[in-house]
């Protein structure tokens, strides 16, 4: 038994947000839940990897209940597309109208009684010829009554009522392994763009895409990086970087206390393997 003092320092929260992204959902090594139907009534059934990811993101929600979250962002590929240059492979369905539903029933428990903010993730997935999937489940949202917002690629959000400005969007760069740096140099430059009055002060950037958690806090800014909710995908392009490629796993709260301070707080959970799991030979 420890004899150390023990302390507890209390902290009152004003803003509760959660921040995802990442769903792909429709990639068979997506998070899905379990008895979606098509309109023909054909069952789309998760594996084991997917259903577990699914319950991860349930806990997520819970956790968010708890909280009493009250702002949800999104940054991004919440869908996985056509898979294009795969030809579909990879795919529980190719059709758009499937994934936008699927969508729409994943996030209502997310983002209901909340204000929703989204950005559009990568082209890839989220666009096909003179349409963005996201902007369309967005809108639904939006026509079914909710506080769904949507700014396209990218956003300064003002969070009240402490004036700190949130840079969302789903980020990018082509950082295989040292994307610390990448990230260091967007801090860099957003202060630059500061002073040479292009641009607001950032207090926080969100981003996906990378499909990794980081988060760094430096004097005056902090970064956060966003976990997902897919397993590893073997596609060809991820074989060079296979151990740089494997996903975290989770969502962020990002909380406001009372004097506009920013803590930031991950839930991260175990990567199931779908495809690469330890086979016995
Ligand atoms: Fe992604
Ligand atoms: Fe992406």
């Amino acid at each position: 038994m420890s004899t150390k003092k023990l302390k507890e320092l209390r902290k009152w929260f004003v803003r509760r947000m959660a921040a995802v992204s990442d769903l792909h959902l429709m990639s068979r090594f997506a998070m899905c839940p379990p008895n979606f139907k098509t309109k023909e009534e054909n069952p789309l059934m998760p594996n084991p990897g997917q259903l577990r990811l699914y319950e991860y993101y349930k806990q997520f929600c819970k956790i968010c209940d708890e909280w009493e979250v009250d702002t949800v962002l999104l940054a991004g590929d919440l869908v996985h597309g056509q898979n294009a240059k795969e030809r579909g492979q990879g795919l529980m369905t190719t059709k758009s109208n499937e994934q936008i539903q699927i969508a729409k029933d994943v996030l209502n428990p997310l983002i209901k009684g909340r204000s929703s903010h989204w950005v559009s993730g990568s082209g890839y997935h989220n666009s096909v010829p003179g349409m963005s999937i996201e902007e369309d489940i967005c809108t639904h949202m939006k026509e079914k009554g909710f506080d769904a917002n949507w700014y396209g690629t990218v956003a300064n959000l003002e969070v009240k009522p402490f004036g700190k400005i949130i840079n969302l969007s789903h980020g990018g760069g082509k950082a295989m392994y040292y994307r610390e740096t990448i990230s260091a140099r967007e801090i860099l430059y957003g202060k630059a763009a500061q002073v040479n009055e292009k641009l607001p002060k950032i207090d926080m950037y969100v981003h996906g895409h990378w499909h990794w958690f980081n988060y760094m806090h430096q004097a005056n800014v902090h970064h956060l990086q966003l976990p997902c909710w897919m397993a590893y995908e073997p596609i060809t392009l991820y074989t060079q970087a296979y151990t740089r490629y494997q996903p975290d796993i989770g969502g962020c709260l990002i909380l406001f206390d009372s004097e506009g301070r920013i803590t930031v707080w991950h839930f991260c959970y175990d990567l199931p393997h779908i495809s690469d799991f330890v086979r016995e030979i």
